[in-house]
């Protein structure tokens, strides 16, 4: 099993892309601390995985608040010995546009898709230098191609590019990876619809117009690609910005929208 005995920490493990990402990398040997503020989902998701070949430990933790993210560290340390790999999955989104986006909206954008990556890691640091471990970051493929009214996110996951290019540097010579997962549009609950509404929404043709591929993207595309990585075909991999995206990058005209 290609990530046996590999420790992890998921940030937003209690929905969508981190849920997946527990599971798969769990289902491959890796050690894995899902975190979110929903305990009960990330009880209910590392019970459904007792019998997987990695370990799933569930942490409730808010992770935009300092003390809250060193007690993560902590718990992962204390499950696991040590931290491999952490994935800053958690984020959020509000879509609106400048003129009627509120502050308190704009901010917690900023909250919870930056300050998130900058208490997590800086709380990790210590873990990660032991172990010369890696770093995987949640950006967005709307930093290349921003759709209209969602101007708050696409400058929140713009600065989790630049954060993390610059951080690839700072912590390269301490053995540590820096890297940026894009998603393109995958269904999940980020924008405020639940999986099936996103799916039947772009099964209707809303997405494909947009993208290369003809196929609605899944959450199990981003954890292969966290997989890869996290695990030993990721070791020369640093800086990079990784898109998965079924095309969408190569920008298509919008023909439905
Ligand atoms: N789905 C897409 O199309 C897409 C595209 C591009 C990028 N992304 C990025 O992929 C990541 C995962 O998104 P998703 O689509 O899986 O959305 P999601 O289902 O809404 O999941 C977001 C996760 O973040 C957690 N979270 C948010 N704020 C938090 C906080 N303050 N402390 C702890 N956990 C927090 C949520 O858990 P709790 O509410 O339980 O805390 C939830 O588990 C995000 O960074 C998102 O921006 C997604």
């Amino acid at each position: 099993m290609m990530l046996e005995g590999r420790r992890v920490v998921v940030t937003g493990a209690s929905s969508g892309l981190g849920a997946e990402t527990v599971q798969l990398l769990a289902g491959r040997g890796a050690h894995v601390l899902a975190v979110a503020r929903r305990e009960q989902r990330l009880r209910d998701l590392a019970a459904g995985l007792a019998g997987a070949p990695g370990r799933v430990v569930p942490f409730r933790a808010d992770v935009t608040a300092d003390g809250d993210a060193r007690a993560m560290v902590a718990a992962a340390v204390e499950a696991f010995g040590g931290i491999d790999v952490l994935v800053n999955n958690a984020g959020s989104e509000v879509q609106a546009p400048i003129d009627t986006l509120a502050d308190a909206d704009f901010e917690g954008m900023l909250r919870a898709n930056v300050v998130s990556v900058f208490v997590c890691t800086r709380a990790a640091l210590a873990e990660l230098r032991k172990s010369r471990g890696a770093v995987i970051n949640l950006g967005s493929t709307v930093v290349a191609r921003p759709p209209r009214g969602r101007f708050g996110y696409v400058a929140s996951k713009g600065a989790v590019e630049a954060m993390s290019r610059a951080l690839a540097l700072d912590l390269g010579r301490d053995g540590i990876r820096v890297n940026v997962i894009r998603p393109g549009i995958i269904p999940s609950e980020l924008r405020g619809l639940t999986e099936e509404e996103e799916r039947a929404r772009f099964a209707t043709g809303i997405a494909f117009g947009k993208q290369a591929l003809s196929e609605v993207g899944d959450p199990r595309d981003v954890a292969e690609a966290v997989a890869w990585l996290a695990g030993p075909g990721g070791r020369f991999v640093t800086g990079a910005v990784i898109d998965v995206d079924g095309g969408y990058v190569l920008g298509a005209a919008d023909v439905l929208g």
